[in-house]
């Protein structure tokens, strides 16, 4: 059962807030439609591991979304885990309007995956499975490639805001 504090804020609401509790690092998922030079892309929090055999990593994206047509229909995406200097990236990636690529620095491999340069984490995916959860969907990514760059410290968010690690 949902907790009854007395709230006038509607249940949405009082959810999103609930949920900003558990901190996230921050990830971009991009990819680069056949035949343009353009990317398209997203930030998004909800990334999770999920499974080393097959490799599987989850994402939670919301129905309403105009950008998740145009990424599901690529072969292959790419997820960057965001860097500490990264908040531009994410707030330019989940921005309605303009373009998101503008000031954010990326490369796209053969295969149509984005990249960001300055993450933390390359990941290259196809779609494995997509899974309905109610006003989101579930996509479940296999992981065709990966690149580290340990020096880099991730971007935190958490309770709306963005943080970094400090030791
Ligand atoms: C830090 C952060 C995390 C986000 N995480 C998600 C997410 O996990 N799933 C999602 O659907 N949208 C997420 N969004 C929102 C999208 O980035 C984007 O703003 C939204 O989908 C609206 O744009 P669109 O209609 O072009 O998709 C997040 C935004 C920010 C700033």
């Amino acid at each position: 059962m949902i907790e009854t504090t007395p709230s006038e804020m509607p249940l949405a609401l009082r959810l999103r807030r609930a949920f900003s509790s558990f901190p996230t690092g921050v990830v971009a998922v991009c990819a680069l439609p056949d035949g343009e030079d353009s990317p398209v892309g997203m930030a998004m929090n909800s990334f999770t591991s999920i499974s080393l055999d097959p490799a599987l990593v989850a994402i939670s994206v919301a129905n309403t979304s105009r950008t998740w047509p145009r990424l599901a229909e690529a072969t292959s995406v790419g997820v960057s885990v965001l860097g500490h200097g990264q908040e531009h990236a994410s707030r330019s990636l989940s921005a309605r309007e303009g373009d998101r690529f503008e000031n954010v620095d990326w490369v796209a491999d053969e295969s149509g995956a984005v990249h960001l340069e300055g993450a933390a984490l390359w990941l290259t995916c196809h779609f494995h499975r997509l899974v309905e959860a109610g006003d989101h969907t579930i996509a479940l990514l296999g992981i065709d490639g990966l690149q580290h760059f340990d020096e880099v410290e991730p971007l935190v968010f958490h309770q709306s805001r963005y943080r970094s690690i400090v030791a």
